[in-house]
């Protein structure tokens, strides 16, 4: 068995620029080419001007036009395959990053919680894709070979190369004022772009409950002043860009005349000849194309930049290359949890704390407790949705973390309590959108939930589209695909919350028998429940208050503890025993304890707490027909 480290989205992020290297190399040296192709213009002037005219030669013009021509058909030819490139290093680049980037963005609320918003990685991994495949790197590729134009302004006249220099530097000064101007907007309109975005995320799927309260209005303005700041700032941008560029633009303008004029009068002067004065015009305005290049794309320069800074932060947050242990063996005996300690992501107080227990195959744990008390939290960390703050998560005595997330998919199977399908087909559902999927597979998952029949009634059957966020279908043909979704595969462990919630008698059938098989084929069950019929199958069963456990055993004793006759008030620690462990109280098997409400127990319900074992009775008694228990 060997250890193996995932690759994070940080040292994806820097293999992806490293590969950007080599390319990037390469065309430079055609830029290098370009540019000295790029001299043909110059040199042809003055050749023209100061052999031509004055030896009168026509073959001497003609052999030089036609080389000229070939140089720049030849310039062209470059100029296009540096393009191509160029494009192509862009889709590359975005290639090697994008799924891990989108990886990166499914578990963003898992990281960040409230702020995941702030972040976009997928975004700005388009925003440098784009700006890579534009003009903006040819530009900068092509600043390096401006001191060759300055060079040959210095051999031609030393004025004319302090002028241009001048000029130049003062267009890369203007540059600059324009990235500080501009900076505070452009990360503004970022935030503010996100941020409606998230909002109008959130209406769309939660359109239902908007129409029907009428709350568009309400929402509309909201979004609208988020929205009306975020065009305030692109108006600003633009405002600054307009500015920038006229100011640039007239610059550029006025350099290249005062370069003539100067030359003009170096020529009156006799300190050059009239050949030299037009090159040197040509040559500036080479020069100086780069730096209206850079200035002109210096918008999406900056945006690319702080879109890669934004991923660079973004990826050495996530959580760092986590240590595997290759070709584990799955699990199949047990699972434990000790002394766990959760944190929300992005909170700062852990809203379960010091849980411990253990159960293994062929259990079927039942987890109650009030609202808000630290279910979902606790089975999210079962699953390895949420990290432990402290404590750990095992299978068969192995870290949760140590299995890969290959291994783990084949493993466990989860309900979550707000079951949201995927936009796809029931069988994609089913089979987790996982290729190489095969038909037997999803229909064995759809018979052991109990939707085989439901699905069949339907008139594509398995090919139903289920529309985004499964809206074609009820709530509880919803919850009950969201079942087979959790038994596709097998796997060993099966995690459901609150899976009863939208289910029908029929439905609740299938869930208690699915949830027998499971057990049977020994495998381990969690279900998280409010309504006793959920835990009717459980044979253990977790109490959770308050973040805490407060009891753990057998299904049996543990409730004829919590739910005890009426005058035997239920003391805890007369009914348990002392803490193991991280600290949950644990019954032992034959400790004698309040005893079993379902043991024809006639107490009146009195409060929430009896209202509920009464039902469980109920529900006890119309199954009376051989569930295990
Ligand atoms: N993403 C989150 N960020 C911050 N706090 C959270 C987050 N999710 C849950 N909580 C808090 O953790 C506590 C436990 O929530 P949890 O969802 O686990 O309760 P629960 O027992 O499943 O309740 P219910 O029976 O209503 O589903 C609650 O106080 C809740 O406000
Ligand atoms: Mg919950």
């Amino acid at each position: 068995m060997k250890n193996g480290m995932r690759n994070s989205a940080e040292v994806q992020l820097r293999t992806a620029l490293r590969t950007l290297k080599r390319p990037l190399i390469g065309i430079s040296a055609i830029s290098c080419l370009g540019n000295v192709l790029m001299l043909t213009g110059p040199i042809f002037m003055m050749l023209v001007y100061n052999k031509v005219l004055s030896s009168k030669s026509i073959p001497t013009l003609a052999a030089l036009s036609l080389l000229a021509l070939l140089l720049y058909a030849f310039y062209g030819l470059l100029e296009g395959l540096r393009g191509k490139l160029m494009a192509r290093v862009g889709i590359t680049f975005d290639h090697k990053l994008a799924p891990t980037l989108f990886e990166a963005t499914l578990k963003l609320p898992l990281h960040f919680g409230p702020h995941a918003r702030n972040h976009d990685p997928l975004q700005d991994l388009a925003s440098i894709r784009n700006y890579l495949m534009g003009p903006g790197p040819v530009a900068l590729l092509d600043l390096p070979w401006m001191p060759i134009y300055f060079a040959i302004l210095l051999l031609i006249n030393p004025v004319l190369f302090f002028a241009a220099g001048a000029g130049a530097l003062f267009l890369v000064i203007l540059s600059l004022i324009n990235e500080f101007a501009t900076k505070g907007h452009v990360k503004a309109a970022t935030q503010v772009h996100t941020a409606t975005m998230t909002l109008l995320l959130d209406a769309r799927r939660n359109s239902e409950a908007a129409a029907a309260m009428s709350m568009g209005d309400d929402l509309c303005k909201r979004w609208g002043s988020g929205y009306v700041n975020a065009i305030s700032h692109a108006r600003d941008l633009a405002d600054h860009a307009s500015v920038f560029g006229a100011i640039s633009k007239t610059v550029r303008h006025v350099l290249q005349s005062a370069m003539l004029a100067l030359g003009a009068y170096l020529v009156i002067e006799a300190q050059m000849s009239p050949g030299a004065m037009i090159a040197s015009s040509v040559i500036l305005a080479r020069a100086l194309t780069p730096i209206d290049l850079v200035i002109g794309n210096w918008r999406s320069t900056s945006a690319a930049l702080q879109a890669l800074r934004r991923l660079r932060a973004l990826s050495s947050k996530l959580p760092k290359a986590v240590q595997q242990q290759h070709g584990m063996p799955r699990p199949h005996h047990t699972l434990s949890v000790r002394d766990v300690a959760i944190v929300p992501p992005g909170g700062s107080v852990a809203t379960v704390s010091g849980v411990s227990f253990e159960i293994e195959a062929g259990d079927a744990l039942g987890i109650i407790g009030p609202s808000g008390c630290g279910k979902s939290t606790l089975v999210r960390a079962l699953v390895g949705a949420w990290p432990t703050a402290r404590g750990e998560v095992r299978f068969d005595n192995a870290l949760i973390g140590q299995y890969s997330p290959d291994a783990l998919a084949e493993s466990i199977g989860h309900l979550p309590q707000s079951i949201e399908l995927f936009d796809g087909t029931i069988a994609e559902n089913i089979a987790r959108f996982r290729k190489g999927a095969t038909a037997e597979q999803v229909i064995e998952a759809a018979k052991m939930a109990g939707v085989h029949d439901m699905i069949l009634t339907f008139p594509l059957g398995y090919d139903t589209p289920v529309g985004e966020g499964g809206t074609t279908l009820s709530g509880g043909q919803r919850q009950r695909i969201g079942l087979a979704r959790a038994l596709f595969g097998n796997p060993f462990l099966v995690v459901l919350d609150e899976p009863n919630s939208n289910l029908d008698p029929l439905g609740e059938q299938s869930l208690n028998d699915a949830i027998h098989q499971m057990r049977q084929a020994g495998k381990i069950v969690v279900i998280v429940a409010h309504r006793p019929s959920a835990i009717f199958a459980a044979n253990k069963i977790l109490s959770v208050r308050s973040g805490r456990a407060e009891m753990f055993g057998p299904k049996e004793q543990v409730l004829a503890a919590l739910f005890p006759r009426i005058g035997q008030p239920h003391k805890p620690s007369q009914a348990v025993s002392p803490q193991t462990g991280g600290g949950t109280p644990v019954i032992q098997p034959g400790q004698t304890v309040a005893s079993d409400p379902a043991a024809g127990s006639s107490s009146p319900s009195v409060g929430p707490a009896t209202a509920t074992v009464t039902s469980l009775d109920a529900t006890r008694a119309q199954r009376s027909n051989g569930h295990v228990s």
